[in-house]
């Protein structure tokens, strides 16, 4: 038995490559065919990196070829995830700080509404899609990403670079973090001012060496006081995320955080709204939802305000649990929320590319005086 090549491709060209909405072969997801008699090796890369997408399109193209070309033929499937398309695409552009691509900060108007918790999934699912991601947790208040990422003690190292002494992020699941929770003593009351948060954050971002980054994440305090403001100042974003919960009062909220960014004298793109603890679903009842907080309030505000809606986050105890133990969530594979999450960054993904096709690099962002306030 010889198997004919033209056979399998076009047996393949009856599969739908996932998300893209055109076969494999004509969204050239097959990269190679190869028979040897009755062996066949089909080579194909797809864009979706969960561990489920993988094997679903490994055996879909095994049945295919058994059903439609030959059944005891000896298939063998090499699905790769096409990264580096994804990476080069971002046609990124470069950030003030040297080697980081794309720095995003992730918001919300109100406090506990997830911010920390989406910011810790966002970043594993990145690095799960093989981007090289750091974290700047700069909640002055309560810092989380210690804690969320199970490394409460460490504490960064000093290195050297061209003569000059700089902090080593800490890492953890590969990914870089420093945090103001690394400086400080978590039973101690810091009330930090204005003025103070703003040099150390300045310096976890600068006096750092965060090596090449893709992205860096922002996790920001709750609120749109003047500490933001004068944050998003200090922080050259490339654009931002917003987390709501559906209530009615965390959308005012989210709301307030959109504008706050897109300020005139700010500037900073939105790339969209998250909404977290969108449902409740019980682990013993997967199918039941249940709309605590209302349903969809984060979508229409997203619609009403004219921002992409990245998608919602369901409330469940291994959100929590992940949180608490320093493991998030979206580490875990073939789960409803990793889908969830690579949905999320997806969508995120998508709105960054356009902005950083239409705008270029946002510059340290200048707060323009008051009229009446004088400087001098
Ligand atoms: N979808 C979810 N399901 C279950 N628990 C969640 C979910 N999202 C967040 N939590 C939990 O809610 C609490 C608050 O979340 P988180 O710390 O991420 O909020 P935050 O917006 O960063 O808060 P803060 O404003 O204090 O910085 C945490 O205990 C977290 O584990
Ligand atoms: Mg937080």
């Amino acid at each position: 038995m010889k198997i004919n090549k033209q056979d399998i491709y076009a047996a393949l060209e009856t599969i739908t490559a996932p998300g893209e909405g055109k076969s494999l072969v004509e969204s050239n997801s097959v990269t190679n065919v190869v028979t040897f008699g009755k062996e066949v090796i089909v080579d194909v890369t797809i864009a979706n990196p969960s561990l489920q997408a993988k094997k679903k399109i490994e055996v879909e193209i095994m049945k295919v070829i058994h059903d439609k070309v030959y059944e005891k033929a000896d298939v063998k499937v090499n699905v790769k995830v096409k990264v580096a398309e994804v990476a080069t695409s971002t046609k990124i552009q470069g950030t003030k700080i040297e080697g980081v691509q794309n720095i995003i900060a992730v918001a919300s108007g109100k406090g506990g509404v997830g911010k920390s918790t989406i910011t810790a999934n966002l970043a594993v699912t990145l690095a799960k899609m093989g981007f090289k991601v750091g974290i700047l947790d700069a909640d002055v208040y309560g810092p989380s990403m210690p804690i969320m990422f199970d490394v409460v003690d460490a504490r960064p190292l000093a290195t050297n670079v061209n003569g000059r002494s700089k902090m080593l992020p800490v890492e953890s699941y590969g990914i870089k973090i420093l945090s103001l929770g690394f400086f400080t003593d978590a039973n101690q009351a810091v009330i930090w001012r204005g003025a103070m948060a703003n040099k150390a954050l300045n310096q976890l971002i600068f006096d750092a060496d965060w090596g090449e980054l893709d992205f860096l994440l922002v996790d920001l305090p709750p609120g749109t006081g003047d500490i933001h403001l004068s944050m998003v100042q200090a922080i050259p974003l490339t654009g931002a995320v917003i987390v709501s919960t559906p209530q009615n009062i965390a959308l005012a909220d989210a709301k307030r955080g959109v504008a706050m960014f897109q300020q005139e004298n700010i500037q900073v793109p939105v790339l969209g709204i998250v909404e977290n603890m969108s449902y409740f679903t019980p682990a013993e009842l997967p199918e039941n939802k249940y709309y605590i907080f209302g349903k969809d309030g984060a979508k229409n505000l997203a619609e009403d305000i004219d921002v992409a809606f990245l998608g919602e986050v369901p409330l469940v105890q291994s959100i929590r649990e992940g949180g608490d133990v320093g493991h998030p969530v979206a580490l875990q594979e073939e789960t409803p929320l990793e889908e969830a999450f690579i949905d999320i960054t997806k969508k995120m993904l998508t709105q960054l590319i356009k902005r950083n096709e239409e705008l270029p690099p946002t510059e340290v962002v200048k707060i323009t005086t008051m009229s009446g306030c004088s400087t001098s």
